[in-house]
């Protein structure tokens, strides 16, 4: 049986002598600094820092805050750039907006006097080889050696294709993640996940390779439109329901404020989403098996992502109808309370996510298989899911399910679009 259920976390817990209590850190008034399971917290006054934990001196943190003085923000970056010659590279959509700014700030006081950037065209259709060949041909006119630093200015599409560029040039040089998403910021950024889409499948191709350190400034939110605003959001939803209960909670007390980019909300969703994704990956950085937790509704959602045609939802929103499919399964099975299905649907909706999908969607029971069957998570033919199990911020990693409740599941949500037809 492969499961890992709940109870993986209790026997880690258990092992490191500790309780849940990390989860329910709430920032302290003053600096300060104490450890967590596998993440570090300090909090100054303009901004927070998680520790990634990890071996072989790859540790590495993350700056999040809203009201960074420039050399504050110049200091934090450059003390990260391994040498004097940087490729930072963003795309044309954002450019226009930030890309000046954090080029000053890379180049100020001539720490990187060798400063070189390159802008991709926008969107998730161009994360793929074709782009990763543009950037490292650049790597190579302009001759950066091991001592270069390539930086990534955006969301996820160019944090995570810039990251592989950074892993195979000369088998790997430095890279620093400025996110600009809540998606990339609360998850793509961190933990060292780098690759490309391909047209059989997304993020196909790719490596791990951790970044020097990743610099979030939530102020870069207001430019976000709110659709991708809500999509991050769905990330920091399934933290709460796979391991952080008191985060869950907080939400459901302040959803209104997140969405509605209150600074103060925004900065504690990234701060605690991040030590949660930071514990799980010093637990499990090439997703062995707790990894995996953190795709809580993502083999539904990438197969909606795929089958519904790349560019029709934002990857947080195919995740939130996987994560109401998922959530249901889970009930159906009786794992966990009808309640907890109920709570997690309505946060869904409070953060104006899609948890059904429309009588238009092409997708039926044949394309949720067939997509679902070529999934990451799949091992010796064997389908493996993230469900939710027990009281909230507990689930499985597990092929031991019931087959049928995920095929009821499936014919439920493709209701709708089977009466259209
Ligand atoms: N590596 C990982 O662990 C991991 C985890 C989650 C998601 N991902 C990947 O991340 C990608 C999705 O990331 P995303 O949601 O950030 O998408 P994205 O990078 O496409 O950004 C969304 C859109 O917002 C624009 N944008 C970015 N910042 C902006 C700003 N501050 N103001 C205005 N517009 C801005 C972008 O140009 C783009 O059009 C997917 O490819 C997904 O597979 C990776
Ligand atoms: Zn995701």
């Amino acid at each position: 049986m492969t499961a890992y259920i709940a109870s993986f976390w209790m026997f880690f817990l258990s092992m490191v002598g500790g309780t849940n209590a990390w989860t329910t850190v709430s920032r302290p008034s003053s600096t300060a600094l104490w450890s967590s399971l596998g993440s570090t917290l300090e909090s100054k006054e303009q901004y927070d820092i998680v520790k990634v934990d990890l071996e072989d001196d790859r540790d590495y943190p993350i700056y999040i805050g809203t009201g960074y003085s420039e050399d504050e923000s110049a200091t934090l970056l450059q003390q990260h750039l391994a040498g004097k010659k940087v490729l930072l590279i963003t795309n044309d959509r954002i450019a226009p907006m930030y890309l000046d700014h954090y080029k000053q700030l890379l180049s100020r006081n001539n720490r990187a006097e060798d400063i070189h950037t390159l802008v991709l065209p926008d969107g998730e259709e161009q994360k793929d080889m074709n782009n990763l060949q543009k950037i490292l041909d650049r790597c190579l006119e302009l001759g950066l050696d091991r001592k270069s630093t390539l930086v990534a200015l955006g969301g996820g599409v160019i944090g995570d294709m810039v990251g592989f560029a950074a892993a195979v040039y000369l088998r790997g040089v430095a890279f620093v993640q400025i996110p600009t998403t809540v998606m990339a910021m609360v998850d793509s950024s961190v933990g060292g996940k780098t690759g490309v889409n391909h047209a059989l499948g997304k993020n196909m191709i790719g490596a791990f390779h951790q970044p020097s350190c990743v610099f979030v400034n939530t102020a870069t939110l207001e430019t976000l439109p709110d659709r991708e605003l809500q999509s991050g959001i769905s990330e920091i939803i399934k933290y709460g329901l796979i391991r952080d209960a008191a985060l869950f909670e907080w939400l459901e007390e302040n959803m209104e404020r997140l969405v509605q980019r209150d600074p103060a909300a925004l900065r504690y969703a990234v701060v605690q989403s991040c030590l949660n994704k930071a514990a799980v990956v010093k637990a499990d950085e090439k997703e062995a098996d707790v990894r995996a937790t953190l795709n809580l509704g993502h083999t539904f959602g990438h197969a909606i992502e795929n089958g519904s045609g790349y560019g029709t939802w934002l990857h947080g929103e195919a995740v939130a109808i996987g994560i109401a499919m998922a959530a249901r399964m889970s009930a159906q099975m009786g794992w966990i309370d009808e309640s907890l299905l109920q709570r997690t649907m309505k946060l869904l909706e409070r953060a104006k996510l899609p948890v059904a999908l429309p009588p238009d969607s092409p997708m039926n029971r044949d394309t949720f298989l067939k997509l679902m069957s070529v999934d990451k998570k799949v091992a010796n033919g064997q389908l493996r899911l993230i469900l939710l199990k027990g009281e909230l911020g507990n689930c499985v990693f597990t092929a031991d399910f019931d087959e049928q409740a995920m095929l009821d599941t499936i014919d439920h949500f493709c209701e709708p679009c089977a009466v259209a037809k």
